[in-house]
């Protein structure tokens, strides 16, 4: 790694309307902090504005509607006081010069009538039940310990509804002061169940081939784009991973396919994840999408460097590294050693673990490895 190269993670990026002071990106990292309501909470603004020294924050998940609710303490924006809270967070980033994007996520069948209205029933692409007999969730997370139930398929009036959804959210991230919207199309949550084959069984208008199995998430970005442009939306995919259950007979077709729509609407960015899956997901990606391009997963400074060397990644997303390191940037720009990320507070609650990591010159240094020995936890 040359310097001129460790420089180049420090050069500027347009982004959609907005220019990234940096190339490092706070990947969406669920928390689990907010008030019970889903309102974003002053605990939750000093744990963001620590880190608006990174190129462009984004949000963990956000539940764009009620249903979508998939975790306890997790933030929503479909309320007024959900804006209320979110512009706190979004004034505090901006005041201390950092940009924020908002991730929407509808988690869809992963869901439990325990945490929605009316002890309702999950809804999804098909009425097809997450495996009962794995273990889906993750220790400590604050959801239901029991299988996920068997969801209900969503007719074609609810999908719009649910579309509509998305937009009224992107609205209120407008209302909130969010710099963009990004779809989470991963993990298995609601778009990817529409796009995986097991998942979605429809043969109608979003089932079928894989032009009809995008048509959900195309349709979410489309109606999105009504609202500020389509440079104010984003989209995460995790192109073959089969995390939550979710399988695609041919996911290189797929996620090519979706790449190129993407790519034709101009989108902001396209935030890709790699979760140890064989075939080269960025680089057979990367040719397809004409727009800035954000590789996430198991990045360390030495793979951040060589990725924007390369050209197939724009900026580069870090998850743990950034909530162990509020300075990432410092710290990666100088040289300086970082801290681990604690995994037993991921989820809980409180200050602990989450907004008590020091900067560099507060660090104890007891436990610390060198910027380029770090290795993400797994
Ligand atoms: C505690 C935790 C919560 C996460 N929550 C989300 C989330 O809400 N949305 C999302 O797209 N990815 C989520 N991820 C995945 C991260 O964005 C990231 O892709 C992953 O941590 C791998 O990157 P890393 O090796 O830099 O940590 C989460 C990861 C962790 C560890």
């Amino acid at each position: 790694m040359s310097g001129d190269q460790l420089h180049r993670l420090f050069e500027p990026l347009q982004v959609g309307t907005i220019s990234l002071k940096n190339r490092l990106a706070f990947a969406p990292c669920t928390r689990q902090r907010s008030n019970l309501d889903g309102t974003p909470n002053a605990l939750n603004v000093e744990y963001y504005r620590q880190r608006a020294g990174i190129g462009l924050l984004v949000t963990e998940g956000i539940y764009p509607d009620d249903m979508g609710k998939g975790y306890l303490f997790s933030p929503g924006l479909c309320t007024a006081s959900h804006v209320t809270g979110w512009r706190a967070v979004t004034d505090a980033v901006h005041a201390a010069g950092g940009k924020i994007f908002a991730q929407l996520m509808h988690v869809g069948r992963l869901s439990d009538p325990l945490m929605l209205p009316d002890n309702a029933t999950p809804i999804s692409a098909s009425a097809v039940q997450p495996d009962p007999t794995a273990r889906h969730y993750t220790v400590n997370c604050p959801r239901p310990k029991r299988p996920y139930p068997q969801p209900r398929a969503l007719t074609i009036p609810e999908i719009y509804d649910v579309i509509g959804h998305y937009k009224r959210c992107t609205q209120m991230a407008v209302e909130a002061g969010f710099d963009g919207v990004e779809v989470h199309s991963a993990s298995g949550y609601l778009p990817m169940q529409f796009l995986s084959t097991n998942t979605n069984t429809r043969d109608d208008d979003f089932g079928g081939s894989i032009e009809r199995r995008a048509n959900f998430l195309l349709s979410c970005v489309d109606a999105m784009s009504e609202v500020r442009g389509a440079s104010y939306v984003a989209v995460k995919v995790s192109p073959d991973w089969n995390f939550h259950n979710v399988f695609d007979d041919d996911a290189i077709g797929t996620y090519s396919y979706v790449a190129k729509e993407l790519s034709k609407r101009k989108i902001a960015y396209l935030q890709v994840g790699n979760y140890g899956i064989s075939w080269d997901v960025f680089g057979t990606l990367r040719p397809l999408f004409d727009g800035p391009m954000m590789p996430v997963a198991g990045f360390t400074r030495p793979k951040a460097v060589a990725s924007v060397a390369s050209g197939i990644g724009d900026f580069v997303g870090l998850g743990q590294a950034i909530m162990a390191n509020p300075d990432l940037d410092r710290r990666y720009q100088n040289g300086w050693e970082l801290e681990r990320p604690r995994l037993e507070f991921y989820y809980t609650q409180g200050s602990e673990g989450y907004t008590d990591y020091p900067v560099y010159e507060q660090s104890k240094r007891e436990e610390v490895v060198g910027p380029d020995d770090y290795t993400t936890p797994r």
